[in-house]
Formats: structure tokens, C-alpha cells, sequence
């Protein structure tokens, strides 16, 4: 099919959902991708914080054909391979002790938040709240949309369910008075993404612990887009010298192959009993042999180096951008994950970097999102910053 054809077909039967670009993707190999005309694209979005080990990683494409040869999906009434290595690897690298797997970042903060309520009912008193963060953002089921902290996302689906609330992000005073003894938990991502890569002062986390800590809340820490290598460590929260009670993650944690997790420590995670969760996909054999692979190939040694020396080498590219283009209002980031925040709307550059062969992301209107894969070269990083410069310093 041509690029036309495949844009044309999908127009007419897919639910209008989306804003997309009328580019059709065919293949993809390393930070690179081809469109349906063969033409050639240097990807720093990473389908959307997804493809942290590039396109077609070896280790994740062997795992994921040896599996689907001998195994596609057992049901969690049974026991799987790839899943117990998978919640081993995952707790033996975290603060976590236990594991639940499901197959997006809105179930996976689903399940973190039924899992704080249900610890709260158990604490005997009245502790059913989520408090969550302007400016977040957690999912679209029903209960995630009314925990993001943006009202575009709750437009038309009222009644959303009750007992949630919200607080300034990054304002310590703000949530010393947000949190009660009617609060469960209270959910952050470490540094908000879709809110416009938004890095909290590195005492945020820390003082967001101590308050918990003081009123008996749990902390969640929502890592679906920060984590998996993202900013330079396997998780974000390791760079914040705490520890969270409840952690979620999907997107790159099987690089493109739809699973997600909400991990917790044994004190919490003893409130999901039998019965009281579950999910018919989650945790599947083929989806948890390419998270192995992803976690190995992560954990090996000097791979999170790399990625905190590219994110370094980028985040000064940005800044002598910055310096010469009046355009940039701030650069900023943390590892790979970086943004330009410009004086006007974003949209136009998105498109004259795709017409540059270079696909980029824009959130909140003026913020450009950098998510390259995890893998990106030094020359591609280059590459990248004179395509940047080029339509930024004109
Ligand atoms: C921080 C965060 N949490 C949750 C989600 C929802 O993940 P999913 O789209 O897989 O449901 C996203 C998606 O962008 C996210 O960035």
C-alpha cells in the first residue's frame, strides 16, 4: 500500500481519536524509520517514549520470535516462564517486592490506585483519596483521566468517579495542606511529561516522602514515561535519594510490545489478595520475554552511562541552540528526556523538522518533547541539532 492509501483507509474506518500527521511508517531499524515511499526519518520521539532501545532491538526481536514460536499466552490461573523472571528482574533492580502485570500506563495506575484504596479501607479509618498533581498526567480509563491534572482530558465524561483531588506540582507547602487522613495515596510522575517535561526541584521528591511518611500516605510514583532508562537511571526515582510504595510503568518496558506493571513493596502489595485484581493479558509470555530482554540488554554494564553522557552531549547542543536562537524561550532535561520550550506555539516547527526528516513532538502548545531512542549516536545527535538549528535559528 502506498502512504496515501494507508492514510486514506485508516481516515475512513478508525475513530477520530487522534491528531496524526499523515505520515505512514513501514519499518525501523536502530533511531531510524521509513515511511511507506522508502524515505528516511530520524526518530527522536520514540513512538512516544516506547522504543527506548531503538527500532528493532536484536535481544527483544529474538526473545519475542523464540517465545511466539514456543509459547504465545498461558492464563494467570497458570504459571508462566517469562513472567516470573520478569517480576524477579524487576524487583531485584527496585524498591519492589511484589509485581502485577497488566497492558497499558492507565492499568497500571488503575491498579496502583485500587491497590492505595484498598490499602486504605484496610488502615480502619476513612483513607479512600487519591491526590494527584496539576499539570499530571495519568491515563484514560474513567478513574486515571479523573486523576490527570487537566481538565481537557475530563471534558464530556462526567459523572467521574469520586475522592480524588489535586495539588500544585512541585509545591511542598501546597501539599502539606493537600494531604489529610481522608488521603490513600498520593500519585506523581517524577517529572511530568504530557504537562511539558516538567523537572520538580531536586527536593521535591524527597520532601513529598517526608510528608507522606508523616500523615500515613503512600507515595505512587507514576514512571510509565520516565522510566526504563529514560532519564539516565533504570528508574527516575533512583536519582531522588527515596523510595516510593507503589510504582507504575508500561511504554519501553518491553520495547513496542504492550505490557505494564504496577510493582509495590510486601506491605502494600498484601492488600491485593485473591481475587481482588486481574487482568487476562497481563503479564503475558510473549510481552514479558521482550521485557526480560529490554531489562537485560538495560542492565548491562554501561549501557545507563551512554545514556546520561548523550543526554549530556544533547542537553549542551540545546543550550547553544538556545543561545542563538530567539525563538527558545528554556531548554531542559534529564538524560534523554528533554524539551525546548519556545515563545510560540510548537506546531509549525514539528512539521518543518518532519519535512527535514525529523520527528519530533510537541506538548502543552509551546514545548518541544525530545524522547530519542535510548541508543542514539553521537553523529545522530548531530544530526538532530542541525535540523533543530536550521529551523530555529532562521
Ligand atoms: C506518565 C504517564 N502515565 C500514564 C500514561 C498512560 O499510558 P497508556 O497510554 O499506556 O495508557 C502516560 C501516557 O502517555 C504517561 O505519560
Amino acid at each position: 500500500m502506498t502512504g496515501d492509501d494507508i492514510i486514506a483507509l485508516s481516515d475512513r474506518y478508525l475513530m477520530a481519536t487522534y491528531a496524526r500527521t499523515r505520515v505512514a511508517f513501514v519499518r525501523g531499524e536502530g533511531a531510524k524509520l521509513w515511511d511507506a515511499e522508502g524515505r528516511e526519518y530520524l526518530d527522536l520521539f520514540s513512538g512516544l517514549a516506547v522504543t527506548n532501545l531503538g527500532h528493532a532491538p536484536p535481544a527483544v526481536v529474538e526473545a519475542v520470535s523464540r517465545q511466539a514460536a514456543r509459547l504465545l499466552h498461558v492464563s494467570n490461573l497458570h504459571y508462566s516462564e517469562p513472567q516470573a523472571r520478569l517480576a524477579e528482574l524487576l524487583c531485584t533492580h527496585s524498591f519492589a517486592d511484589r509485581v502485577f502485570f497488566c497492558n497499558s500506563g492507565a492499568e497500571a495506575n488503575e491498579a496502583a490506585i485500587k491497590l492505595a484504596r484498598r490499602w486504605g479501607h484496610k488502615q480502619g479509618g476513612e483513607r479512600t483519596e487519591i491526590v494527584s498533581a496539576l499539570g499530571s498526567f495519568h491515563g484514560r480509563t474513567l478513574a486515571t483521566l479523573t486523576a490527570t491534572g487537566q481538565e481537557k482530558v475530563r471534558v464530556g465524561y462526567q459523572p467521574l468517579p469520586p475522592g480524588f483531588r489535586y495539588v500544585a506540582y512541585d509545591d511542598l507547602a501546597a501539599l502539606d495542606r493537600a494531604l489529610t487522613d481522608a488521603t490513600a495515596a498520593l500519585l506523581l510522575e517524577p517529572i511530568q511529561g504530557e504537562g511539558g517535561v516538567v523537572i520538580p526541584d531536586p527536593e521535591y521528591l524527597a520532601g513529598a516522602r517526608r510528608l507522606c511518611d508523616e500523615r500515613g500516605v503512600l507515595l505512587i510514583l507514576d514512571e510509565v514515561q520516565v522510566g526504563m532508562g529514560r532519564t539516565g537511571t533504570l528508574f527516575a526515582y533512583q536519582q531522588s535519594g527515596i523510595e516510593p510504595d507503589i510504582m507504575t510503568l508500561a511504554k519501553a518496558l518491553a520495547s513496542g510490545i504492550p505490557i505494564a506493571a504496577a510493582l509495590a513493596r510486601e506491605s502494600v502489595a498484601a492488600s491485593f489478595e485473591q481475587g481482588a485484581h486481574g487482568s487476562t493479558f497481563g503479564g503475558n509470555a510473549v510481552a514479558a520475554a521482550a521485557a526480560v530482554a529490554t531489562l537485560e540488554t538495560m542492565l548491562a554494564g554501561g549501557f545507563l552511562d551512554a545514556v546520561r553522557e548523550s543526554g549530556a552531549y544533547f542537553l549542551s547542543g540545546l543550550e547553544a541552540l538556545a543561545r542563538r536562537s530567539p525563538a527558545i524561550a528554556a531548554v531542559r532535561g534529564r538524560g534523554l528526556m528533554l524539551a525546548i520550550e519556545l515563545h510560540q506555539p510548537g506546531a509549525a516547527v514539528v512539521e518543518a523538522c518532519l519535512a527535514r526528516g525529523c520527528l519530533i513532538n510537541c506538548t502543552v502548545e509551546r514545548v518541544l518533547r525530545l524522547l530519542p531512542p535510548l541508543i542514539i549516536t553521537r553523529a545522530e545527535i548531530d544530526r538532530a541539532l542541525g535540523v533543530l538549528g536550521e529551523v530555529l535559528c532562521r
